[in-house]
């Protein structure tokens, strides 16, 4: 078995946590306070996640788009994929140097989303673009964690209540899709989402493609009014 080599480290914003950027043969991995958030090997679901929002949006003349985060770049080449040249998209990243990462020894993994006319990218916290912007984006599709509890650090769990739920509905345009991304299912979140004023779809997605690996949820929220 060849041994996972660390090839850097980087501290989370506002967290005492560092995210660690291993490599093992041609497999990468980005951890934090000892679990994984993100395996290179892995991304069905990252990718069905952008799919899922993209297919609604895709006939708008302009849609704009907001991912958080970055990570290995998969959900940003999937939405790309689906989205036309007069989309715009907009990726916050809370560590800066994971989109150093993504310009770098991730590069190559989605296919360097990052060199993407349409591509816009903020080094910050997803919730202050949130909380600053209004009707602002047809879809905004979150993947900060591992589902709707703060595992890159603790103050992200203000997104997944009922005030940063509040947030993103607001900066959604009437019509719009909040998706967010989860390792695994919690009624209560969805049931959250539905007193937020959503409309809510929920999705089982598998973890390695449309036929392999274990299943993942997303929530697909959509602004009615
Ligand atoms: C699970 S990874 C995202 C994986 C991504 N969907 C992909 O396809 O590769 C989570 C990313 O969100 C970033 N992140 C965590 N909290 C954030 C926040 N509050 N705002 C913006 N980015 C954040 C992390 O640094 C990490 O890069």
């Amino acid at each position: 078995m060849i041994p996972w080599q660390l090839l850097d480290s980087a501290q989370v914003p506002g967290e005492n946590g560092d995210l660690l950027l291993y490599q093992r043969d041609g497999e990468f991995s980005i951890r934090v306070d000892g679990a994984e958030l993100m395996n290179s090997r892995v991304h069905g679901s990252e990718d069905a996640m952008a799919e899922l929002a993209c297919a609604r949006i895709v006939s708008l003349p302009c849609p704009r788009v907001l991912i958080g985060g970055l990570g290995m770049g998969y959900t940003l080449a999937a939405a790309l994929n689906r989205l036309g040249t007069e989309s715009r998209v907009v990726v916050a990243e809370l560590v800066p140097a994971v989109v150093a990462w993504n310009r770098g020894p991730l590069a190559a993994l989605a296919g360097r989303p990052l060199d993407d006319d349409r591509v816009a990218v903020r080094e910050c916290d997803v919730a202050e673009i949130l909380r600053a912007e209004q009707r602002a984006y047809d879809a905004i599709l979150l993947d900060v964690d591992n589902g709707p509890r703060g595992l890159t650090r603790k103050g992200n769990d203000r997104l997944y209540t009922r005030t940063g739920l509040d947030a993103a509905f607001r900066a959604l345009r009437p019509g719009g899709v909040f998706t967010l991304w989860s390792a695994s299912p919690n009624r209560a979140f969805g049931r959250l989402l539905r007193v937020a004023g959503f409309a809510v779809d929920e999705e089982r997605v598998r973890a390695r493609g449309p036929r392999a690996g274990g299943y993942h949820t997303i929530w697909i929220a959509r602004r009615v009014a």
